[in-house]
């Protein structure tokens, strides 16, 4: 069995278990970019104080968030890296909300107001490396855009979840955007991460296109 194949066994469980923890159709993320902004949404912070992380394992995620630094290039851009194997994230991360070990992140954290983290949904939760990241980090007072790419299902009370992970480490929710990537092409999933950016954070100009 390839490597290849074995991911795709996990992906079809991983949909298996989105459905079982729902019960509400609605749940399924649409089409188009879904995006929802917390009370605290209406300050602008500038985009030299603003870090883009993002954790990706195949590759779709890291797409999303190079378009939003292309958007954002005073932003610093990192990435999230894990040699974690996916049958630990599966078995022992996901269904035990554990953390991954990550790599260092070459960053001066206290240099930035507000985090842009982008990761993968697996199994209802945000990736075990991005949760380290939320869990262990030093990102106390500071603001949080989620934008999360997912195959097409991350229900109301997982997303309620995450929002209520992220502050309880004393960070402050602001949004949270969900990227269906299943099928799409680059195109498509660089035009969803510009309307993600764009309706979390609509007071900025786009510095290219
Ligand atoms: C182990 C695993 C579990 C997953 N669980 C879900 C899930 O619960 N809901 C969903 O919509 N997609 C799920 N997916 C699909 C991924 O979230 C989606 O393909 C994502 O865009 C992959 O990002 P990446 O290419 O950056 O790793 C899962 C994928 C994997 C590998």
């Amino acid at each position: 069995m390839t490597k290849k194949f074995i991911l795709r066994v996990f992906i079809v469980f991983g949909f298996c278990i989105a459905c079982a923890t729902t019960n509400n159709a609605s749940d399924a993320v649409p089409e188009k970019v879904f995006s929802v902004t917390y009370d605290n949404a209406t300050i602008s912070v500038p985009d030299n104080e603003t870090l883009i992380l993002y954790y990706s394992k195949m590759g779709t995620t890291r797409k999303v968030a190079k378009r939003i630094h292309a958007l954002m290039p005073e932003a610093e851009f990192a990435e999230i890296k894990s040699s974690m194997g996916i049958m630990k994230a599966v078995f022992w991360h996901q269904p035990f909300n554990r953390n991954a070990k990550i790599e260092a992140i070459d960053v001066d954290f206290s240099r930035f107001k507000q985090i842009i983290l982008c990761s993968p949904i697996w199994f209802q939760k945000i990736s075990s490396p991005a949760r380290t990241v939320i869990n262990t980090m030093p990102l106390q007072g500071k603001r949080m855009h989620l934008i999360i790419t997912c195959g097409g299902h991350f229900g109301e009370g997982a997303r309620e979840k995450l929002r209520t992970l992220v502050a309880s480490r004393k960070i402050e929710p602001v949004s949270l955007s969900i990227i269906k990537t299943g099928g799409k092409a680059d195109e498509e999933l660089h035009q969803q991460a510009e309307e993600a950016l764009q309706a979390v954070l609509p007071n900025r100009q786009q510095a290219v296109k």
